[in-house]
């Protein structure tokens, strides 16, 4: 990969181009570093820690990890708001928050260095992409407490690209905009281009014949078969972000587009692990489990062994051979369904919904209760230009092949084109009415 000098100091290169070992080397100082600094600068790490009978010492090399206790949201519940920040306020740049399913938010913070480091690691994820200094990048991720917009944001004026700050929803003046400006990139969830495009073919333009060359597409779980639909209907490449606010936000891991094989892990910043979710033991590279990590630069906001709940399998790299890769998203612990008896993922449904050619790609998962029994219906909208005939008939072959492939009986519902609730964002597929 040729970069100039300014370009590779943008993406913080040096280290992308080290042997493995040096790699370990360099996380493991980072390591000792981060576990030092939480013990002694955040109070309810070191209650942990002692309660555990482990000090700082104690991590010689990469695999003492293991002997650290978890961190999971319950903790940040517990120190709700600042009581994970290990700097004094005053060092505090910046704080970002997700607004989580129940209750209080999870709150985040970034130091001045904290801030430089993230916006390095989105300008090396979108390096990755293919987006180079000059280009026009259109961020239509949510500006605010969230930590897709701002995040992104920063990432594209550190690599020297222009940024075009639109944030989401207005979908009308996303096209719009999208029309006149004529940018190379967009960054946005998956779900949410797709609304992109149907606007634009409402409004009579050809999703293919914009300037948009590339989409940076994350925030929620998508399938390889959702890439095969985006990339078809808007002609261009479609690369996925990984990133989670407790983390530091997108760009924890980034898809080259030269590959598209899954997110490659910035192990210089951060340590990953997958454990078994039922008894927390090691998962070996390769195999399924849920992902965890500990930063390994961050100064505000340390997270130790921090459960991110979302499966994966780590991988060898590819793009960049020192930094491991993770298998793209199948789902997260708390969206599994679990349907008489049966566990499925929303994405298993995408990935069978997109199987079909004459279904569209507008579906969602409604649990109800029947007497006793819970039963899933999926209400996906019918092909505008195909006939309603067809449709009915591609329902019947999709309820067939959940049942075979899945393993349960699911009633399909076909709907009107248009009428089911579109994404701003993150889109919400599964509704459970039990
Ligand atoms: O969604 C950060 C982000 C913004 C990532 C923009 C990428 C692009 P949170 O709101 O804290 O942060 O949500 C984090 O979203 O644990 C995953 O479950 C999910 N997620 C994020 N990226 C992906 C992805 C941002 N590429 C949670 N594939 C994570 C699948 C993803 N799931």
């Amino acid at each position: 990969m040729s970069t100039t000098t300014r370009e590779n100091d943008s993406i913080g290169g040096a280290t992308l181009a080290l042997a493995r070992e040096e790699l370990e080397a360099l996380q493991l100082e980072r390591l000792q570093w981060t576990v030092r600094h939480a013990y002694e600068h955040v109070p309810h790490y070191r209650q942990k820690f002692d309660a555990a009978g482990v000090k700082p010492d104690d991590i010689q090399a990469l695999a003492d990890i293991v002997k650290l206790p978890f961190t999971t949201k319950e903790d940040l519940r517990q120190t709700y708001p600042f009581g994970m920040f290990a700097v004094p306020m005053a060092d505090v740049r910046r704080i970002h928050a997700s607004s989580g399913t129940t209750g209080r938010p999870t709150v985040v913070g970034y130091t001045q260095q904290d801030l430089d480091n993230w916006a390095t690691l989105v300008a090396r994820s979108l390096h990755a992409s293919g987006v180079r200094a000059g280009m026009k990048v259109h961020n239509a991720y949510g500006y605010g407490l969230f930590t897709g917009g701002l995040g992104a944001h920063a990432g594209i004026e550190k690599l020297g690209a222009t940024v075009i700050p639109m944030s989401g929803g207005q979908t009308a003046r996303q096209v719009q905009l999208i029309t006149d400006f004529q940018p190379d990139a967009i960054m946005c969830t998956p779900s949410y281009l797709l609304t992109i495009a149907d606007a634009m073919e409402e409004a009579g333009i050809d999703p293919r014949s914009t300037s948009l060359k590339v989409a940076i597409l994350g925030a929620e779980p998508w399938t390889n078969e959702m890439r095969a639909e985006i990339e078809r209907r808007l002609g261009l490449d479609a690369v996925d972000i990984y990133g989670l606010s407790e983390v530091m936000g997108p760009g924890v891991a980034m898809e080259s587009v030269t590959t598209k094989d899954g997110p490659h892990i910035w192990e210089d910043h951060f340590l990953p692990e997958t454990i078994d979710s039922e008894t927390g033991a090691a998962v070996a590279d390769g195999e399924l489990g849920e992902l965890v990590f500990t930063s390994l630069t961050k100064e505000a906001f340390p997270v130790i062994r921090y459960r991110t709940r979302d499966l994966t399998r780590l991988l060898p790299g590819s793009a960049y051979p020192a930094m491991r890769r993770m298998e793209k998203i199948t789902g997260r612990n708390d969206d599994m369904i679990i349907l008489r008896g049966v566990n499925l993922f929303p994405t298993q449904i995408e990935e069978l919904v997109l199987g079909i050619e004459t279904l569209t790609p507008h579906f969602i998962l409604e649990l109800t209760r029947e007497g006793r029994m819970d039963a899933m219906t999926v209400r996906i909208e019918r092909h505008p230009s195909i006939d309603r005939e067809t449709c009915e008939a591609a329902a019947v072959v999709l309820q067939k092949r959940i049942k075979v492939q899945i393993g349960t009986s699911v009633d399909v519902k076909l709907e009107e084109p248009g009428t089911l609730p579109r994404s701003e964002g993150k889109y919400k597929r599964v509704y459970d009415l039990r």
